[in-house]
């Protein structure tokens, strides 16, 4: 994209390579600054605002490619401009409709996952039909806007205040499309949008005839899209299930979970209990979510693997593909700490190894290990892949209570018999652990 940028200010001439410097130093030093301060679990909320950014810039970049005719204040001014194509006229409005919608969505979903807006799918009466009318509205000003531009050399004033409106539709339809989503599919919606940006970006190439900005906007546009199903597929949803379903609200966290379930009761446990069977274990895995993020807990988790595998004691990681709250995000975090890729495993490959593991470790997560997804048809996380750790001989959950993960629905796993829960900071209880294996 900035190839782009800068060879396209760079051969029109419009900013001498000095202001183009500068305008790289200011606008780095701002996505510096912001990437440097925020939290690994607000990285959503980040890629959410850079989408939005993104969309906002193709649909003003096409804006100003009519403006141009508008405001050059000569006739022989306008006709040394070259006639506005219906083809370019087409991919105007596509820039400025998808823009624009890229834009409000990914404001909305910024604020839904950082707790400005509600998490919770809002609906209103009518809003289907709202949503209808405005697309109609959207088609309409496209449509006069394609058939005005067809007026060169002039464009008129009208066309350019289609233009206006059809960024105001596509503002409240972004809104829309958005605000019915639950905040657990949230990130799913940002990759879509993700996608979204780079189309429109592809668009804004079209307009402006220039090759890398096609090509980098459906790089964009693809990898998006590809993300987002890989996205559902690790939930078992659809993508229309995602974008109509409603899934997953604000869990009530204000008061921890029940501690009993029928008859089973939780099982807490103490650090000195659990260093001594994961030193005496032959096999442990290490099923890291969330928690493991919220607690910045990785480098402790290395420093214990190292001294298990130390030990002799056979260690692996279960990484499952939508633990946390991002594509990779385990992945990422566990790289920061240096944990060996070798150590790693993909769901498909570790299932099956939970019967012969004596001790698997939860380290934060929660959902991706709730065996309901597999025989509970009445939950709505069911048909979700998981996994078993429920299999394994003794289950260790660290969390700090006994409240919801992000589907906001209970565990059973927390009252099995097999399941012990190691309540605190998943950092602390850790840093506690690699203390008492130390001393065994
Ligand atoms: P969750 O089910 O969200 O559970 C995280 C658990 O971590 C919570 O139960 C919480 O319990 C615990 N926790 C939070 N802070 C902690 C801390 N400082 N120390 C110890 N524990 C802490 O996480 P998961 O199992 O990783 O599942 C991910 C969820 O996000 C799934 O529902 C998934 O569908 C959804 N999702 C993920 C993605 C991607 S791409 N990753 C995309 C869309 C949706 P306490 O509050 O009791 O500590």
């Amino acid at each position: 994209m900035l190839v782009a940028v800068v060879a396209t200010l760079f051969l029109h001439e419009i900013l001498t390579p000095l202001e183009m410097i500068g305008g790289m130093v200011v606008g780095g030093a701002i996505g510096a600054m912001l990437a440097r301060r925020v939290e690994m679990t607000s990285m959503p909320e980040l890629v959410a605002a850079f989408n939005g950014f993104g969309g906002l810039a193709s649909a003003l970049v096409a804006g100003g490619e009519v403006a141009r005719y508008l405001f050059s204040s000569s006739a022989a001014q306008t006709l040394s401009l070259d006639p506005l194509s219906p083809v370019t006229a087409v991919t105007i409005v596509l820039s400025v409709l998808v823009g624009m919608v890229t834009f409000s969505g990914s404001f909305v979903a910024f604020g839904k996952l950082n707790g400005l807006v509600s998490g919770n799918p809002i609906s209103f009466l009518g809003m289907r039909l709202l949503t209808v009318l405005l697309v109609a509205g959207a088609f309409a000003a496209m449509g006069f806007v394609v058939w005005g531009t067809g007026d060169f050399p002039s464009v008129s004033e009208p066309v350019v205040w289609g233009l206006v409106a059809l960024g105001i539709v596509a503002l409240f339809l972004g809104i829309l499309l958005v605000i019915p989503i639950g905040g657990a599919d949230m990130p799913v919606v940002v990759a879509l949008l993700n996608s979204y940006s780079g189309l429109a970006a592809s668009a804004t190439g079209f307009v402006l005839n220039n090759t890398a900005l096609i090509v980098s906007g459906a790089l964009v546009g693809a990898s998006g899209l590809i993300l987002t199903k890989i996205m559902c597929d690790g939930m078992n949803r659809s993508l229309l299930n995602v974008l109509l379903g409603g899934f997953g609200g604000e869990a009530d966290t204000s008061s921890g979970g029940p501690v009993t379930k029928g008859d089973q009761q939780v099982q807490p446990t103490t650090a000195d209990d659990v260093a001594i069977l994961l030193t005496y274990a032959q096999k442990v895995i290490i099923v890291p979510g969330y928690g493991m993020a919220v607690a910045q807990a990785q480098h402790q988790v290395r420093e214990l693997t190292d001294l298990l595998l130390e030990k002799g004691v056979m260690v692996k990681f279960a990484v499952h593909p939508v633990a946390g709250r991002m594509p990779g995000h385990m992945n990422v975090l566990l790289a920061e700490a240096n944990v060996s890729y070798d150590l790693l495993f993909e769901m498909d490959e570790i299932n099956g190894e939970f019967d012969s593991t004596d001790v698997s470790l939860v380290i934060g997560a929660n959902d991706v290990v709730n065996p309901a997804a597999r025989h509970d048809t009445s939950s709505p996380i069911y048909g979700m892949p998981i996994l078993n750790v429920d299999r394994s001989q003794t289950v260790i959950i660290l969390k700090r209570s006994m409240r919801p993960g992000y589907s906001g629905i209970e565990n059973e796993l927390f009252f099995a018999a097999n399941t012990r829960m190691l309540f605190g900071d998943a950092k602390d209880s850790i840093t506690q652990l690699v203390s008492e294996v130390k001393g065994l």
